[in-house]
């Protein structure tokens, strides 16, 4: 937000901090445009969710709006790309509405506008891209497209005052697993990533397997808490590879040929083998190579922080795990509250307008891409 601000009181007012003295004010006798805040509208269609939030430089977020497509895509057990773009048009307009509802704030206050233009999925992020484009058009604000991951990265801060640099950051969502060390400016150094499934994704492909629904991380989460995570052995892909890449497709198979078998020998149904038990196991398998991962990153390159976040981080046993670990080495552990966690606008906004200091400006030509990874220092 600008405000124009009269030549006899703008030094008061604003003092030092803006870079304007009284001398100056007095000597030009003007009024001065003086940025007080920068506020951003941020917009998130990657995947299953609608989401706009507006936040004030960075961190303070004035209303934070996420319509959920979870119902359409349960009845197929997975999100159907076709099916999210044209929710994502239904609920585009309304969504944007709101949240400048509940910031009670209108386009005349709103800096700039800001929208997830990759990663994610093609057709769902082309509606917030021509959303964005329009507004931004219409009202003559400027436009940032943002990578969906460096705003799961940002999250954390948006929380965390005593957050530091450099820290190292897991990333864990349906389409991400991501180790990253996070430097001073919004710098990344990529550590590793997965070679086939996303971590989150093996939760839901896990929960299809034993009939639980979709999605199915936090079903497992509930459930593996009253189970035993080591009555079955299930693999842990790439565990001492010595590197920081990840691998879930094997431990997902393994989980599925273990169902496949119980259910031939009839174990599931006489209660030989619970599905406690398997999903407690399977999130242990799971577990213990983030854990062990990302701590060794954060041993190895002396960052003494480590951040969390990403739907998966919602996951109880992650961040239980993840604190004991860190601990040994002397690192502390943060991650954002759930609806930081998960998909929103908010973490868009935010680290757009990190962005934006540094003078990031799209124009109207900006388009959407499937892939994109973070640009690595
Ligand atoms: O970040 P997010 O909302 O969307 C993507 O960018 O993918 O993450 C969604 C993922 C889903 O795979 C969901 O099953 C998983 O996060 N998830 C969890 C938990 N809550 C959500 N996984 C494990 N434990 C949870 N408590
Ligand atoms: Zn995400």
């Amino acid at each position: 937000m600008r405000k124009l601000i009269p030549w006899w009181i703008c030094a008061e007012a604003v003092g030092d901090e803006a870079g304007i003295t009284k001398e100056s004010c007095v000597r030009k006798k003007h009024t001065a445009l003086v940025v007080v805040s920068i506020t951003i509208l941020g917009i998130d269609t990657s995947c299953d969710e609608t989401a706009a939030a507006v936040v004030v430089d960075g961190r303070e977020v004035l209303s934070n709006v996420v319509a959920s497509q979870i119902k359409v895509h349960q009845e197929y057990g997975g999100v159907v790309p076709e099916l999210a773009s044209r929710k994502h048009i239904e609920a585009i307009n309304y969504i944007v509405n709101k949240s400048l509802n509940e910031a009670a704030v209108t386009f005349d206050d709103v800096d700039a506008i800001a929208v997830t233009n990759r990663p994610g999925l093609i057709g769902a992020l082309l509606v917030g891209v021509a959303a964005a484009k329009s507004l931004a058009y219409c009202h003559n604000l400027p436009l940032l497209g943002i990578n969906h991951i460096e705003g799961h990265i940002y999250a954390n801060y948006m929380v965390h005052d005593t957050l530091t640099f450099p820290h190292i950051c897991l990333t864990v969502s349906g389409g991400h697993t991501l180790l990253v060390e996070v430097h001073e400016g919004w710098k990344y150094k990529v550590l590793g990533t997965t070679q086939d499934d996303a971590a989150g994704e093996v939760y839901d492909k896990v929960a299809k397997y034993l009939g639980l629904g979709f999605p199915g991380g936090r079903i497992i989460d509930e459930l593996a808490q009253k189970g035993n995570p080591t009555a079955i052995d299930f693999p842990r892909p790439m565990l001492r590879s010595g590197d920081y890449q990840f691998s879930f497709s094997g431990v997902k198979t393994s989980v599925r040929y273990f169902v496949e078998k119980a259910e031939r020998a009839g174990a599931m149904e006489n209660g030989e083998i619970c599905i406690e038990d398997i999903a407690a196991s399977f999130q242990a398998a799971v577990v213990d190579v983030l854990v062990a991962k990302t701590v060794h990153a954060a041993k190895t390159t002396d960052a003494r922080t480590i951040t969390l976040t990403g739907g998966v981080a919602a996951n109880s046993q992650l961040r239980a795990s993840l604190k004991d670990a860190a601990e040994e080495i002397d690192a502390d552990v943060y991650y954002p509250p759930i609806n930081l966690c998960t998909d929103n606008g908010a973490m868009i906004a935010g680290i757009a307008y990190e962005k934006y200091q540094q003078g990031l400006r799209d124009g109207l030509s900006l388009n959407a891409a499937a892939n994109g990874s973070i640009v690595d220092i």
